[in-house]
């Protein structure tokens, strides 16, 4: 039997199966080949309309959307939020059912409040994809970063994967921990004690404020910046200089893990904070161009399984 995606939406990693994670993997591997062919489009979405509705900053997401959409063959709509309505108070769910309206096929949010899309999607009838939900979940980022393990890995059980960064704001440790855990995988969190939490706790994620224990034997390390926009003032005791000391990944902390461990980062990168400039840019490490490059085809997979449903 064909694989059908069974959801109008992609809200969060929760509620898809190991199946429908497979699924989107596998689609995404032939877009991923394409994408590096010489006729990179393939017009299955021709006549559909996809959105870009970003109350929030974004350049890769934003763009990545709108690359995968394009290569379908769909025609694409960007809102500037800041140029829009939205400025002169209307509300969220008006710009929304406002936009709905025009019969567009796929509406691509992004908000700084947790659950935005959720509450979006059950009112429209277009696909709602969640692109970052305030400190809750960013489902294709989570993809594509399995996507890129799974390449590099060659599977995506039995991993030992460490995680930097803040567990407490972080919607990119939201899907990639979720995702991971699905498949089995032992989990490590590493920050200071604030960016800590037990919420993924019953996924069996162990959390530690001490890199070397985090990193050792690692396959992947997940590096992610702090997020300093979701804290409110003061709450970031520690000083910039002090994290990277700490919390900075870095040539030396990396001898603790795997020799062939695979360094990851969402983006953007804040180069020697969260990770050194030097691994960042080593390509015997870092993979973090190619998380950007999969992300096209993986969102290209998402599009294509939800509106070709
Ligand atoms: C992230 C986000 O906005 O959640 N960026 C991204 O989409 N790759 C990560 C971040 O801002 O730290």
């Amino acid at each position: 039997m064909p694989y059908t995606y069974p959801h109008k939406d992609l809200l969060d990693i929760e509620r898809l199966t190991v199946a429908d994670i497979t699924a989107i993997l596998d689609r995404a591997e032939h877009y991923a080949a394409q994408n590096r062919s010489g006729q990179k489009k393939s017009p299955i979405l021709d006549g559909k309309t996809v959105v870009n509705l970003f109350y929030e900053p974004s350049t890769r997401t934003r763009t990545s959307f709108e690359i995968a959409a394009k290569r379908l063959g769909a025609d694409v709509v960007n809102i500037p939020v800041e140029h829009s309505s939205v400025k002169k108070g209307e509300t969220l769910l008006d710009t929304a059912l406002n936009i709905a309206a025009m019969q567009i096929d796929a509406l691509v949010v992004r908000h700084a409040e947790t659950g935005v899309p959720h509450f979006i999607a059950p009112q429209i009838k277009a696909s709602v994809i969640n692109a970052g939900d305030g400190t809750g979940e960013h489902p294709t980022q989570g993809l594509l970063d399995a996507f890129t393990i799974r390449r590099h890995k060659k599977t995506l059980q039995g991993l030992t994967i460490a995680y930097s960064g803040d567990l407490v704001r972080s919607r990119v440790a939201g899907s990639f921990i979720r995702l991971m855990s699905k498949f089995g995988n032992t989990i490590r969190a590493v920050a200071p004690q604030d960016f800590l939490t037990d919420k993924f706790k019953n996924l069996g994620v162990d959390t530690t404020t001490d890199m070397q224990a985090a990193l050792d034997g690692a396959d992947v390390v997940m590096t992610q910046r702090i997020q300093l926009e979701r804290m409110n003032e003061g709450q970031f005791a520690m000083s910039l200089k002090e994290y990277a000391e700490r919390f900075g990944l870095n040539h030396d902390k990396l001898k603790a893990a795997k020799p062939d461990v695979i360094v990851m980062n969402p983006g953007p990168v804040i180069r020697d904070v969260e990770i050194s400039s030097a691994l960042a840019d080593d390509p015997r490490y870092s993979v973090i161009r190619e998380q950007v490059e999969n992300g096209v085809a993986v969102r290209m997979a998402v599009l294509e399984l939800l509106l070709n449903r």
